[in-house]
């Protein structure tokens, strides 16, 4: 027999020692995820008070422009998500527009308050550098005061939630986490139009509603819109830096809460259309009246936001999608129903702030 020929009882012994064999080490792990860079970091970093500047809304510049939809030319589909909120873009690469395009999305989104664009891979695979680079042609970069960030990229928003853990603002003693909201409406200068993205996503679930405030104010009554017109609102961010004080949502406050006043019905500084600027998450109560007459107003008008689907959109995140929104004239609403297969929502979002909420009403005085 020739040395190289095996044995049948050899190739038996080789078998059994493959099967008994423990697979190597690099074997056993997980496959590493794609965007574990991304994942939320929460530093001890301490910043100081936000201070006022001026914002030139990017919106205005398209104002001029022959065609200010242009940008939309070479998109395979359009679609209004309904008649008042939201369109569907197929066939717009997103990271590819220029100075001349971002401001005629600026203006579009102003205009559809929610703009939805799929298959932006690309837009999502430039990194944290190139997302600092996009926001910033909209406004001057907000850093959140309590949620989690790329390490060393405190300027990107995160939502994280899995089996586990979550670093989402929600309540588990309500019975739905669905809180409309309009992000940090707290500060002086509250957020225009904000990019939003999921880098892990479950298979069914975890889709975002949104709402047009601007419809929500037009279902109104004139004389009671009249009448919103020279209210204004304390809008705060204490209750969200108490609920991470209390150690969940990573547990960092890493600049002191704020909340100021702020018109109860604010104008575009592009459109010009008037939106009502109030919302169930961060708005306390309205200056000047009496406890009873602006708790019951508040309440009116958050269960008018909350259960006028007819004003409603309701976001699907396939992979890939990137939705903008016009944070100062709409709101929204994360749903919280996965979770139990213990697959991640995993998501960034890039939020320049506006201009301080421009008052409706001529001369309402703010202070
Ligand atoms: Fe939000």
């Amino acid at each position: 027999m020739s040395t190289t020929t095996t044995t049948v009882q050899e190739t038996t012994q080789n078998v059994a020692s493959l099967k008994l064999r423990s697979p190597p080490e690099e074997e056993k792990k997980e496959p590493e995820y794609r965007y574990a860079h991304l994942l939320p970091h929460f530093s001890a970093d301490r910043y100081p008070p936000l201070t006022p500047f001026e914002h030139v809304d990017p919106g205005s510049r398209a104002l001029s422009h022959p065609n200010p939809r242009e940008f939309l030319e070479r998109a395979t589909l359009v679609d209004e998500i309904t008649p008042h909120l939201g369109t569907e873009v197929v066939g717009v690469n997103l990271a590819e527009l220029d100075s001349r395009g971002r401001d005629q999305l600026a203006l579009e989104v102003a205009r559809r308050g929610l703009m939805v664009f799929r298959d932006q891979q690309d837009f999502i695979d430039r990194g944290p550098d190139f997302y600092l680079e996009w926001g910033r042609h909209f406004g001057r970069l907000h850093i959140h005061p309590t949620s989690g960030h790329p390490q060393g990229y405190p300027e990107i928003h995160l939502v994280y939630r899995d089996l586990k853990k979550t670093f989402n603002f929600e309540y588990d003693d309500a019975v739905t986490p669905t809180v409309w909201h309009s992000d940090v409406s707290y500060e002086l200068q509250p957020p225009g139009l904000t990019t939003f993205f999921l880098l892990a996503q479950p298979k069914s679930g975890g889709d975002t509603l949104f709402t047009s405030q601007v419809s929500t104010l037009k279902k109104l009554s004139p004389p009671f819109v009249a009448f919103l017109r020279t209210l204004k609102a304390v809008h705060s961010g204490f209750e969200q830096a108490e609920f991470s004080r209390g150690g969940r949502r990573g547990g960092t406050v890493r600049r002191e809460p704020v909340e100021h006043v702020h018109p109860v019905v604010r104008r575009h500084p592009v459109t010009g259309e008037e939106a009502l600027y109030v919302n169930r998450q961060f708005t306390r109560r309205i200056v000047g009246l009496k406890r009873e007459e602006s708790e019951t107003i508040l309440k009116f008008l958050f269960d008018h936001i909350d259960k006028s689907q007819d004003n409603q959109a309701r976001v699907r995140w396939r992979p890939n999608t990137i939705v903008l929104w016009d944070n100062r004239i709409t709101a929204h609403s994360a749903i919280i129903d996965f979770g139990e297969g213990g697959e991640a929502r995993h998501g960034a979002r890039i939020t320049p702030q506006a201009e301080r909420p421009i008052p409706a009403l001529d001369g309402l005085d703010l202070s």
